[in-house]
């Protein structure tokens, strides 16, 4: 039998926690016997890390999967937990947010302020109508009123739906219409790449065939001129001048959250709900955990888009359940300058970073001087988040940002896990640079074959999670079918993923990339993560994906397409000479199996919104197929730049 997914990067470095963080962390290894002892009363325990107003009578409902319920009979608010305990707890003067606006403008938000903003919302939407179980959209720049209105809907039972500022006046149509939204929360715009970019205009024409919607709130951010609708209203004349008073009304623990579209490359979006009690306790727990949270000396900042799961999970709701403080930041990272983000940590003194691979490789990309710039003393710990992080690109990150000894957490989750799942424990895990360790205390996970058997240590295959999760969503919003086929379908009793994985000789984990992506090369399944890996392990290199293009003799055949590092000289014969040497070097690295057919050298790659590699066009570039629909593309000039790339077969990185 052949295997399901070949193992081919092996990895030999490895780094124990620094002894301090060792000595003083939040959670120690006896997490994982106490878990695995008895995994329900592990969970209920870290339930009890919040206030719950009335408590559950069960711990987990599992009679009817996949359809879960946590804390069944339980009651709580979120916004209460994230809020108002802490003011009640006499910390009603800590920072919560330090906002840093794209321009240089600063807002420092306590939690009393962002308590009374947040009670001032709640009242508006109420007088507009919004009651709970009622579904509000949220389409906001990165500025606090996005988490005020998270917040404020949480706080009376509505439930939001929040589509990220990039997308297009049809994806933000598709979104309201199918959680038939009644009102819509804006702004005139926000700052991106040093210029207003408006928002309302894109709300005008999405409202303009949405029924549903009744009002639309306007957050004014830019002060730009807007077109004004009869549905229309401002937040500075609604919300602002509504009652700080606002007592929370308790919602049982299965009372629906947030619906998340997810973000995927292909077909039609998918509503991921979310609901109260069991996503709270997780999110709150795994940001107390993985990210060693101190909320009395820490700032911590999470670099992602409120837009993503990522945002809703760890801006908004673990780290203000946790008391914490933390920076948000409106902007992009190269404005004014490719050094924004170290000045940002350096200004507001930030301890825990965690961001996502393509922002860490982008920085390799610009060059290690730009973070040796700023004084980055303040950090103790970093993340990553969204993609497989490569050896390379982690070492860097421990490198030149984590000055050669901070522990770097690679956390793998997804929107439909709602929280972390596989990571390390930053005071416990010797970590590995590019794999994702071990499940957290209290999760399940493994990896199996095509037949859904736990595959042994060395192997590959399909990585799944064999036992419920509190913040598990619980459905498709409006589609449990698609909810029990997209999941529960491929391997009997097990929640399938998506993502391919290995476990390494000690069996830890590391994940390969979409099993979509998997290519079929002469028999053997080859994970683009590893090929991708071994590309970026090379000096020159800062960036790669590859593809499997049809190939008449090996069925697939490996295109990669790389992006070197700043200095690297690719004109003429030093591009040749380079491609050739990394195709030497991904057959020795992994064997020559693993040797990419063709290298592309160029300066960009596709990549949707939320900075994933869109391997699927460059696939199509590979086969020199038609392009389909590139709206969704960060830059659309970067696929005009690796089609031209194909004509001569060499480098156009000038
Ligand atoms: C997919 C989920 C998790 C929040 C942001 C993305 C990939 C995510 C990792 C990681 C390898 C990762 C997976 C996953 N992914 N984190 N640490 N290592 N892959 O949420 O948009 O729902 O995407 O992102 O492929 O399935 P999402």
């Amino acid at each position: 039998m052949s295997e399901a997914l070949a193992n081919l990067l092996n990895e030999t470095r490895q780094f124990p926690p620094p002894a301090e963080l060792a000595a003083n962390a939040n959670v120690t290894v006896d997490a994982y016997a106490e878990a695995a002892g008895d995994r329900l009363a592990f969970w209920a325990e870290q339930a009890g890390r919040l206030a719950w107003a009335k408590q559950w009578d069960q711990v987990l409902d599992w009679s009817n999967p996949p359809f879960a319920k946590w804390f069944v009979g339980g009651r709580l608010n979120v916004a209460y937990n994230c809020l108002d305990r802490h003011v009640e707890a006499g910390l009603g003067d800590r920072v919560a947010i330090h906002w840093e606006g794209e321009p240089g403008d600063t807002r420092t938000i306590t939690y009393a302020d962002l308590h009374r903003m947040t009670c001032q919302a709640a009242n508006a939407l109420t007088e507009l109508g919004v009651t709970a179980g009622d579904r509000v959209a949220i389409y906001l720049p990165m500025v606090p009123e996005a988490a005020v209105a998270m917040l404020a809907c949480a706080r009376i039972g509505a439930t939001h739906s929040v589509v990220f500022g990039g997308f297009s006046a049809d994806a933000l149509t598709n979104r309201i219409q199918d959680a038939t939204a009644k009102v819509v929360i804006t702004a005139d715009g926000g700052y991106r790449r040093g210029k207003p970019s408006a928002l309302k205009p894109t709300v005008d024409e999405a409202v303009a065939n949405c029924p549903s919607v009744e009002h639309v709130l306007v957050v004014r951010r830019t002060g730009e001129e807007v077109a004004w609708t009869a549905k229309d209203l401002w937040w500075h004349q609604t919300v602002e001048q509504a009652s700080t008073e606002h007592a929370a009304e308790p919602f049982d623990a299965e009372h629906p959250l947030f619906i998340l579209y997810t973000s995927g490359t292909t077909a039609r979006p998918k509503g991921i709900l979310h609901t109260t009690g069991g996503y709270l306790t997780q999110v709150s727990y795994t940001a107390h955990a993985v990210f060693d949270l101190k909320p009395e000396t820490d700032v911590y900042w999470c670099t992602a888009d409120i837009g993503w799961v990522t945002g809703h999970s760890y801006i908004v709701y673990g780290p203000l359940a946790n008391g914490a403080t933390q920076v948000m930041y409106e902007g992009t990272p190269d404005t004014p300058h490719k050094g924004r983000f170290w000045e940002i940590v350096d200004k507001y003194q930030v301890s825990i970073l965690y961001t996502a691979p393509t922002l860490i490789r982008t920085m390799m990309k610009w060059g290690d001087d730009i973070p040796a710039g700023f004084d980055l003393s303040s950090l103790r710990l970093l993340g990553s988040v969204g993609e497989p992080i490569n050896p390379e690109a982690w070492m860097w990150y421990r490198q030149h940002v984590g000055g050669g000894e901070l522990p770097v957490v690679d956390t793998w989750w997804q929107t439909e896990t709602g929280a972390i799942m596989i990571s390390p424990l930053p005071g416990v895990t010797e970590t590995k640079p590019g794999s994702a360790m071990t499940p957290l205390p209290g999760i399940v996970a493994d990896v199996v074959d095509d037949q859904g058997q736990s595959v042994p240590n060395g192997g590959g295959g399909y990585l799944v999670l064999r036992e419920p999760w509190p913040s598990m969503l619980r459905t498709i919003w409006g589609d449990d079918n698609r909810f029990v086929e997209t999941y529960w379908s491929r391997f009997e009793g097990m929640y399938f993923a998506g993502d391919g994985a290995k476990k390494d000789d000690d069996g830890h984990i590391w994940l390969l990339g979409r099993v979509d992506d998997v290519m079929l090369v002469s028999g053997h399944n080859i994970s683009t993560t590893e090929v991708e890996s071994a590309l970026v392990s090379h000096p020159s290199v800062a960036e790669a994906a590859v593809v499997g293009a049809t190939d008449p003799t090996t069925g697939q055949a490996i295109v990669a397409f790389a992006i070197p590092r700043g200095t690297t000289d690719t004109a003429g014969e030093a591009g040749e000479k380079l491609i050739a040497e990394l195709r030497n070097h991904v057959a020795k690295t992994l064997g020559p199996i693993a040797k990419p057919r063709q290298i592309l050298l160029v300066a960009e790659l596709p990549k949707t919104r939320s900075g994933k590699i869109m391997r699927r066009l460059l696939r199509d570039v590979a086969e020199n197929r038609s392009l389909g629909d590139v709206t969704t593309l960060q830059d659309s000039s970067v696929m005009e730049l690796i089609s031209s790339g194909m004509g001569g077969g060499k480098s156009d990185e000038d």
